[in-house]
């Protein structure tokens, strides 16, 4: 195998191993501000969702609120349409955040993102929100990703 071949295989087990940051839009984050997204196993983006699979979410943000709720709000943007999108838990508070929710701390939240056999194979936009107490957004972020079979 001569250098080239190995610099891209080396880059290639790169992006198995280790969680890159994944591209993200902030959608008006009012409460916080969103320092890193990650999203398990995305090895390029967008990131593609093999049916059936579940992939884990790691939003890092800092709070600008104190708040001992926050609740998960998820939408797929198809064609413009945002359509709920169901988690397991919406409770913030039980996705890797110990709440009550400091001023000026930083926390990751972290969650599943199951993908079901029966979604279409599109593209689409996932808006994800933790709203807190007084429903206003500790982070909103989109990012586009691809359902593949
Ligand atoms: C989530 O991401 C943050 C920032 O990279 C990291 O410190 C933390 O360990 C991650 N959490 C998990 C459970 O992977």
């Amino acid at each position: 195998m001569d250098c080239r071949t190995g610099f891209v295989v080396f880059l290639s087990l790169i992006g198995f191993t280790f969680a890159v940051p994944v591209k993200f839009i902030d959608c008006g984050s009012s409460s916080g501000k969103v320092d890193l997204v990650d999203i398990a196993p995305c090895p390029s983006q967008p990131c593609q969702l093999h049916r059936g699979d579940s992939y884990s979410v790691n939003v890092t943000f800092s709070s600008n609120v104190e708040t001992d709720t926050s609740k998960a709000v998820v939408h797929g943007i198809i064609a413009g349409v945002p359509v709920p999108f169901p988690i397991p838990n919406d409770d913030g508070c039980k996705s890797g955040i110990q709440c009550p929710i400091q001023k000026q701390q930083s926390y990751s939240y972290m969650n599943s993102l199951p993908v079901k056999t029966e979604y279409p194979t599109i593209k689409l936009t996932v808006k994800w929100e933790l709203r807190d107490k007084d429903n206003n957004d500790l982070f909103c972020i989109k990012f586009p990703v691809q359902i593949v079979s």
